[in-house]
């Protein structure tokens, strides 16, 4: 993907903000903070002043903002989390609080913010610019993959990699007892890092959410008894964590109760939210913060800055909240036909 020309502007463009702030909100995705850093010295050669607001839209209502320079993001790029920390916002939901937050925002002189986060995050922005025209571009960041509207997500590749890498680990010791392994990795109620990890990771099933546990159990041990009549003594199956707390572990429960297979349950957890942003996630994060100040630059709002095509593309806000990105379910037969 190539980079946008910048053309260096003589200070903010009349349509433009003079001082913007940016905050990640959601659960953490490796890749945010080189995205901070793209924000920050991205509105700094533009000649906008810039705010940091830590921990998310709290921070915004608790008004933790700090003024950013050119080396508040020195030597980030390379740094799982974010150095500006994040919070799941429950007063966010409310009216009132996101008019606070528009008032707090305002009185420091702030003209726009850009949110770095999901879904759920995208939503207070969007409602913040419609209830009360205060300018928001999103960047979505979140290692779900499942924003509506972008191809892209900061923080899927790092996810897959670390989950690949997991499922690399677990084969050795599943094949060293012929054992069945069921590995759940995250995504909310998006089966995205399931069937990438699936897929590149050789499974023998991946497990999605759509079907009745009921079907997904037989299904699965049909594909488990398969897969042992043609002699293979071990298997990996990928479990998308369906938003159901134990749904893996009670899976494994029920094959051994209702068809007697035995398997053990990896669950990747947390673990594939940390770590070294891959070359794939900082270069998108670069390329969309920096997309996102120009767009501000520009007099644009209301924004997310997502990929189309392979390409940095602008949707609006409004066409990507309350909406899920749906599956690629081809992928699911393309894995069996690959493991058969
Ligand atoms: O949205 C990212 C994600 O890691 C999901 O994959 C997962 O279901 C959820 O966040 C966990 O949320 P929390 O950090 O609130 O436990």
């Amino acid at each position: 993907m190539k980079a946008k020309k910048t053309a260096r502007k003589r200070g903010p463009l009349r349509s433009g903000p003079r001082s913007i702030a940016v905050l990640c909100s959601g659960g953490d995705a490796p890749g945010m903070n080189a995205a901070v850093r793209a924000v920050v010295r991205c509105a700094i050669f533009h000649g906008l002043d810039v705010y940091g607001v830590y921990k998310g839209y709290t921070g915004l209502l608790e008004g933790t903002f700090e003024k950013m320079n050119l080396r508040s993001v020195a030597n980030i790029i390379q740094r799982g989390g974010t150095i500006l920390k994040t919070d799941r916002c429950q007063a966010f939901f409310q009216k009132s609080a996101r008019a606070e937050a528009v008032h707090i925002l305002r009185r420091k002189k702030i003209d726009a913010l850009v949110v770095i986060g999901g879904e759920g995050s995208y939503t207070g922005a969007h409602l913040m610019q419609k209830e009360n025209g205060f300018k928001v571009v999103g960047i979505p960041g979140t290692i779900d993959n499942d924003v509506y509207g972008s191809e892209y997500t900061i923080g899927f590749d790092t996810a897959v990699n670390t989950a690949l890498d997991a499922i690399d680990k677990i084969r050795d010791t599943a094949s060293a007892h012929d054992r069945v392994f069921l590995v759940e990795v995250m995504g909310r109620t998006s089966a995205e890092i399931a069937m990438r990890v699936g897929v590149s990771g050789g499974a023998e099933t991946i497990v999605v959410p759509g079907k009745t546990n009921a079907a997904i159990i037989d299904d699965l041990a049909r594909s488990l008894k398969k897969s042992a009549a043609a002699g293979k003594l071990s298997s990996i199956v990928v479990v998308a964590e369906s938003g159901h707390p134990e749904f893996t572990t009670q899976l494994a429960l029920d094959l051994r109760a209702k068809h007697g297979i035995d398997p053990r349950v990896a669950i990747l957890g947390y673990l594939q939210r940390g770590g070294t942003p891959t070359a794939q996630d900082r270069y998108m994060a670069s390329l969309m913060g920096a997309h996102a100040v120009d767009a501000l630059v520009n007099g644009k709002s209301n924004l997310s800055i997502g990929v189309v095509n392979g390409a940095i593309a602008e949707i609006p806000l409004r066409k990507t909240v309350g909406r899920h990105k749906k599956a690629d379910h081809a992928l699911l037969k393309l894995a069996a036909i690959l493991a058969s």
